[in-house]
């Protein structure tokens, strides 16, 4: 079964961390993101993966030299300019030869929905497009999809002001598509999938279905949202343990390779370090990862919060609730707090306060 995978987009809100690094290659739990789609998608009997792309194309080329992800076989359609969803779709469906029935997924969201009931359900239907849903708490920011109780979608309703949802099922940005869809899509223009083609579908009933399900999900394009899928695979929402072959040294607090955590420095589950990470004495770390090689040195604090490969927060730095992008270095005494986001290579200065920053990697003017 063949599946695109869709990582065009410039990734905007998780700026500055994607000027250098496009969304689907940041690591969760030091494994990129698109590393555990792959695997999701495998294990669900995906074999070969389009990914269509065309913002930092090379990045990806680089991150699997091989061209394969494990099982997977991949294939790259670069857009020649963005071309949205749907257009990015039939743009890598031309690109692979797609002839048969396939699934589409966002290169952002973090699931663990059960993609072969998900195709058992759209074959039982007949659809042509079957759309995963998920239940959130406040519909008022997504794409709600009302639908009858055979799963046929009634309605889509883009952003309703709180309170006036139909229902709280969003568009989850997982599909299962006949190749007669594309079609429906005008070639070598920018149309999206979810606002254009399926609200199309609509004046013909019988050919859109949705599937609600419960199962783990989470878009990781915020910050906030970054953090906390960090968060929950920590604490086990896509299985234990968070990394293949990281070890637990102690309850919820996990060790990849060789760590070094010095005399008086306390760990905090649920807590990751990765291969060649080093806390200082009198240091904390909670509920926090470490990339490989990042070093926190003594008297520092890392708290609820995400330090990228070979950063180095130096001596009685503080981090809470934030990203610190890889190779960046927060000099003595700095602090970065509230959602604050420093780009890969950045320099924070000895005694900075940032608070709810963006601080852009070196040579990037914004
Ligand atoms: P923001 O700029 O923060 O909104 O992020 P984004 O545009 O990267 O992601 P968004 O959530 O808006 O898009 C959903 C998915 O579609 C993401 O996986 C994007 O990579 C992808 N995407 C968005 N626009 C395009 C496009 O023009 N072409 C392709 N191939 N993919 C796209």
């Amino acid at each position: 079964m063949k599946a695109i995978v869709l990582v065009g987009g410039e990734g905007t809100r998780l700026r500055p961390l994607t000027y250098t690094t496009p969304k689907p290659l940041l690591p969760i739990a030091n494994v990129a993101f698109l590393e555990r789609q792959l695997s999701w998608l495998a294990s669900h009997g995906v074999d070969e993966v389009v990914l269509s792309l065309g913002y930092l194309p090379d990045a990806f080329a680089a991150h699997f030299p091989s061209g394969r992800a494990g099982d997977v076989k991949l294939t790259y359609a670069v857009e020649p300019e963005p071309l949205g969803t749907a257009g990015g779709i039939r743009f890598a469906a031309e690109h692979a030869a797609i002839d048969d029935r396939f699934v589409v997924c966002n290169g952002d969201v973090l699931t663990e929905l059960d993609l072969t009931a998900m195709l058992r359900f759209h074959a039982e239907r007949g659809a042509e497009a079957t759309i995963a849903l998920c239940r959130v708490e406040d519909p008022s920011a997504f794409g709600v999809v009302p639908t009858l109780p055979t799963g046929e979608v009634i309605a889509f309703v883009e952003k309703p002001p709180p309170g006036h949802a139909p229902t709280n099922w969003i568009n989850a940005g997982t599909y299962v598509l006949e190749p007669s869809i594309l079609d429906r899509v005008p070639p070598r223009l920018n149309v999206s999938i979810e606002r254009e083609t399926f609200p199309r579908m609509l004046e013909h009933p019988g050919n859109l279905f949705a599937l609600q399900s419960d199962a783990y999900w989470i878009d990781i394009g915020t910050p906030e949202k970054y953090l906390e899928a960090h968060r929950d695979v920590l604490t086990g929402s896509v299985g234990l343990p968070p990394v293949v072959a990281a070890t637990e040294v102690a309850p919820g607090v996990w060790h990849q390779g060789s760590v070094r955590v010095d005399a008086g420095a306390r760990i905090e589950a649920p807590a990751l370090l990765g291969d060649g990470a080093a806390v200082g004495p009198g240091s904390t770390v909670a509920g926090s990862v470490l990339g490989a090689g990042a070093v926190v040195e003594s008297g520092a604090h890392v708290i609820r919060s995400v330090v990228l490969d070979d950063a180095r927060l130096a001596s009685g730095t503080e981090v809470v609730d934030a990203v610190i992008g890889r190779g960046a270095l927060l000099e003595a005494e700095a602090t970065a707090t509230d959602l604050s986001v420093i780009g890969a290579g950045a320099v924070v200065a000895a005694g900075s306060k940032l608070s709810g920053a963006r601080v852009p990697p070196p040579g990037v003017q914004v």
